[in-house]
């Protein structure tokens, strides 16, 4: 059972201020249409793994699907049933939440297999990834997917090079942490390494995407981004989504997201 809450003093600021952002909005746009190029149609099963206020599986609800979200933070699942709450009332029942470790995500759904399992902005915060890994190729049903989004190793100059700290910038090429946006330690990986461990869980990585880029480019180096600016904001969100997809600009996204699929057998 979960005791500690950590994420009791991030939960205003992640649910609040960062995914009120343009970069919030570019998070939740650019992850849903990369997800909706490999689920199957609705209605199947998504399994979201430290889902936090449900700003990834919610909009899946909202598309069909019946979803499973699940976070040990007693605070970051307030924030999901506040959200939950502004649904439409079938996406609504749609929606199921539970208070679990990832770790323990097998026991917690009762051996239930899913068409999706989602682990978003998580893994970073783990000292070691596989216990999670492992647990989310297990909840996976036959050929279903997992998704998962992390910072990327590659481009940890990226951040204090904007900020103009020269000095944390050399440093960080070959760093794998780092103190994050949210102002908590945080841990990166790379494609390949993250690659192979799905494999040696019987999960085939299909495709990987980057998450933002020119947002990150222009908020480091100062420049205001108006979320209420809904024509910007949604060409800015179309630009991110292009340069997702392709080399070289997702290469330097300093978040990426992973998508496999679970072997039949
Ligand atoms: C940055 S938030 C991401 C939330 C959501 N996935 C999203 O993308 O909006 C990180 C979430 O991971 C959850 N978390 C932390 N440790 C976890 C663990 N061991 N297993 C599952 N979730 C965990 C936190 O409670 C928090 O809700």
């Amino acid at each position: 059972m979960v005791s500690y809450d950590s994420w009791a003093n991030l939960a205003d600021q992640f649910v609040d201020e960062a995914y009120a952002s343009v970069k919030g909005f570019v998070r939740t746009f650019v992850l849903h249409h990369h997800l909706l190029e490999h689920l199957p149609p609705p209605p199947a099963s998504v399994l979201d793994v430290g889902g936090g206020a449900g700003h990834q599986s919610f909009p899946l609800a909202q598309a069909g699907y019946d979803v499973t979200l699940l976070d040990p933070s007693q605070a970051m699942l307030n924030k999901a049933e506040r959200r939950l709450q502004q649904l439409p009332t079938d996406a609504q029942h749609r929606v199921k939440l539970l208070q679990a470790d990832g770790e323990s995500a097998d026991e917690a759904v009762d051996g239930q297999r899913f068409a999706a399992v989602l682990c978003h902005g998580v893994l970073g915060y783990l000292e070691n990834p596989e216990v999670l890994v492992n647990q989310l190729c297990l909840c996976a049903a036959a050929n279903g997917l997992i998704s998962i989004m992390t910072g990327n190793a590659k481009a940890m100059a990226v951040r204090p090079a904007l900020e103009r700290r020269w000095d944390d910038a050399l440093a960080s090429f070959d760093a794998r942490a780092e103190v994050g946006v949210l102002g908590v330690p945080g841990r990166a990986d790379t494609v390949d390494e993250l690659s192979e461990l799905l494999k040696s869980q019987g999960v085939e990585p299909l495709r990987w995407y980057g998450v933002w880029l020119f947002v990150d480019w222009l908020e480091f180096s100062g420049a205001e981004l108006d979320p209420n600016d809904s024509k910007q904001v949604s060409m800015t969100a179309a630009v991110e989504l292009e340069a997702s997809r392709r080399d070289p600009y997702r290469q330097l996204s300093r978040v990426f997201h992973l998508v496999g699929r679970k072997n039949i057998s």
